[in-house]
């Protein structure tokens, strides 16, 4: 059976009191679902969200790491310097990485790569923007956003990898894929991945939703088949909204 996962990408958003609150509201609501829940502050709390979330079953991510070891990199974060304070998981292709800081497939292959090397979890996130589906080339977009940077890797190495999709067009703009959009690109995805490697790692492979996923919309996404949870960013930042979405699987 996959993983089914709600993950909170808090993107740049609080310093280390918010960061702190923020973890004390979400242990006070009762989790219900048996959905494994992670959360991805910035670098700067990720040791203090490390310590503060001992003895819970809230896990961590980073929102990015460098490609190389270590070295002369000034201002970057290496895959190393994530495992040494106990981060399992880096979130790498998220389309503001792609759009604003311009990371194309090599890099993010190299990124791949260098998580893996390390032993880390990946949540790969990939998705079209709103001319691809106008001219309704969302699937083929996709198909290759995902191929040129995880098919070059073999089987046991997905057993590593949590996809998520999330169409550019519905990223911090209130509007949703509807729950049939979402199921319809899950299933593609995982049929390609099928096609690829076979039906044992499409079977197992979690395939996450993001894009203004909120309380009021998460139940509808979650119910479709292929939807095996959700990357959540806005309403990540509320320990009510994050928990009450986590809760409606
Ligand atoms: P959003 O962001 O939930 O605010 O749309 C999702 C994401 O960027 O991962």
């Amino acid at each position: 059976m996959r993983k089914k996962i709600v993950a909170g990408n808090w993107k740049m958003n609080f310093g280390l009191d918010e960061t702190q609150d923020l973890i004390s509201g979400l242990k006070k609501i009762n989790k219900t679902s048996d959905a494994e829940v992670v959360i991805a502050p910035p670098f700067t709390n990720l040791f203090s969200a490390f310590e503060a979330l001992k003895n819970t079953n809230i896990s961590l991510a980073a929102q990015n790491m460098h490609e190389s070891e270590k070295g002369a990199f000034t201002g970057e974060i290496s895959a190393g310097m994530l495992k040494s304070i106990g981060v399992n998981t880096v979130i790498l292709g998220h389309s503001e990485r792609r759009a604003i800081f311009g990371e194309d497939e090599n890099l993010l292959t190299e990124k791949v790569n260098m998580a893996l090397k390390n032993d880390m979890r990946i949540i790969y996130c990939f998705g079209e923007e709103l001319k691809d589906r106008n001219y309704g080339e969302h699937h083929e977009v996709v198909g290759k956003q995902i191929a040129n940077t995880l098919y070059h890797l073999d089987a046991e190495a997905w057993k590593h990898i949590v996809l998520a999709y999330e169409p550019v067009w519905a990223i911090g703009t209130g509007e949703t894929a509807t729950p049939d959009q979402a199921q319809d690109m899950h299933s593609f995805v995982r049929k390609e991945v099928k096609h690829e490697y076979g039906a044992e790692v499409a079977d197992n492979l979690s395939i996450l939703y993001g894009g203004s996923v909120k309380p009021a919309n998460a139940n509808e996404i979650f119910s479709k088949e292929d939807v095996d949870g959700g990357l959540i960013g806005g309403a990540s930042l509320k320990a009510e909204d994050f928990m009450a979405i986590v809760n409606a699987f």
